[in-house]
């Protein structure tokens, strides 16, 4: 049988990995600037964590949500006291997408409305809903581009007024653009967001799928501005690997028995992994580093002249190269061995583990600069 094949391949097998590094099956060793779609938060094959997973599973690694799961309990306990967020309620899923998707259809249940806004060079995953709320028509089907999404320019705040009104259940914003190539919603924005979205009844969901659990040295990247959102979806940084995702919604909106569901979310595994990753960040004050080490990063990428319009928040950073140097990403890859990420049209984007040290950046920064004058 074949694999599907939707996937464009590095030729490159990963077979072991540590911290920021990885080995391939001929024993080249690459450093990790990207975390598998932003995915490693604590370092591959951290110690607590393998220690956690692999304890839980010689327990018990799986049963349905028909029965008591402490660990789910310990996981909100945590979660809630280290995102600032101990009054609002989890719902566990497996996945970004599934998060939007049930993040997307509360709002709805709650307002009994079904008008989306999202905001141009958005990515909220491939589910019905979420792809419908995705500015990317190549992957929104026919089947799924019956729901009713509006899409405004990202810190238009004329736009926003203009559309926004008691028609809307829901407008959904990541703390940063990530697939989009690293936009950066503005404070003001966001709190203006936060306030029409009060004054017309509308809820406010922050993606915080790749921008969240640390990574611009606030847990959540929204929490720069100041503001809280009704619903906010995790995934990826998360399982730092284990597939799981949450919702966090405000205490205000209730839940009734089967609104949602789902066999695997909050199963014990997922919940090991995602504890190990919250006492990892806590305990090596991860948040800190990123904060510290991405403001360095950003800062060292601006002093670069060849570079344009480096952005970012902690070690979410994003830069546009010219046009001539469309290869730089390919070579920092096959002949650097460093992975990076990339946004169309020309810009790479960088998501290293919250444990990134100075040195490992330092790497990547002379590389780059080797790269850039090479062209
Ligand atoms: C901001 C954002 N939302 C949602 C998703 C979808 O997550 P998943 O691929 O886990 O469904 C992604 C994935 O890249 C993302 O970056």
């Amino acid at each position: 049988m074949n694999l599907f094949d939707v996937y464009p391949l590095f030729p490159i097998t990963p077979v072991q990995a540590k911290g920021s590094w990885i080995w391939d099956d001929k024993g080249v060793k690459y450093l990790d600037l990207y975390g598998g779609h932003a995915v490693i938060s604590i370092g591959h094959t951290h110690p607590h964590y393998v220690q956690a997973v692999t304890e839980q599973l010689h327990k018990i690694a799986f049963y349905s949500n028909s029965v008591q799961n402490p660990l789910q309990e310990q996981l909100a306990e945590k979660l809630g006291a280290l995102s600032g967020y101990p009054d609002y309620q989890l719902f566990l899923c497996n996945s970004g997408a599934e998060a939007n998707e049930n993040a997307l259809k509360i709002a709805s249940f709650q307002t009994g409305r079904k008008k989306v806004i999202a905001f141009k060079k958005a990515f909220h995953g491939r589910t019905s809903g979420a792809v419908a709320a995705t500015d990317n028509p190549k992957i929104v089907s026919p089947f799924n581009n019956g729901h009713e999404v509006v899409f405004l320019p990202l810190n238009d705040e004329t736009a926003l007024v203009d559309t926004l009104d008691e028609t809307v259940a829901a407008v959904i914003i990541e703390g940063i653009q990530g697939v989009g190539g690293i936009q950066v919603p503005e404070d003001s924005f966001l709190q203006l967001l936060e306030r029409q979205c009060q004054q017309h009844g509308a809820l406010l969901i922050l993606d915080e799928i790749q921008s969240g659990y640390g990574r611009t040295g606030r847990f959540f990247a929204h929490q720069h501005a100041g503001i809280r959102p009704d619903l906010i979806t995790m995934a990826k940084g998360m399982g730092n690997g284990f597939p799981v995702g949450g919702v966090l919604i405000n205490s205000r909106i209730p839940a009734w028995s089967g609104m949602l569901g789902t066999t695997f979310g909050g199963n014990y595994l997922a919940c090991v992994a995602s504890l190990a990753v919250l006492e990892v960040i806590e305990s090596e004050r991860l948040m800190e580093n990123a904060g510290s080490q991405g403001a360095w990063c950003i800062a060292a990428l601006k002093q670069q002249k060849s570079l344009l319009d480096v952005r970012g928040r902690g070690l979410m950073i994003g830069f546009d190269l010219p046009e001539t140097q469309k290869t730089v990403r390919n070579n920092l890859l096959m002949q650097h061995h460093i992975f990076t990420g990339e946004a169309k049209p020309n810009a790479i984007r960088l998501l290293p583990s919250l444990a990134v040290s100075r040195e490992e950046l330092e790497l990547f920064m002379a590389a780059l600069a080797d790269e850039i004058i090479g062209v």
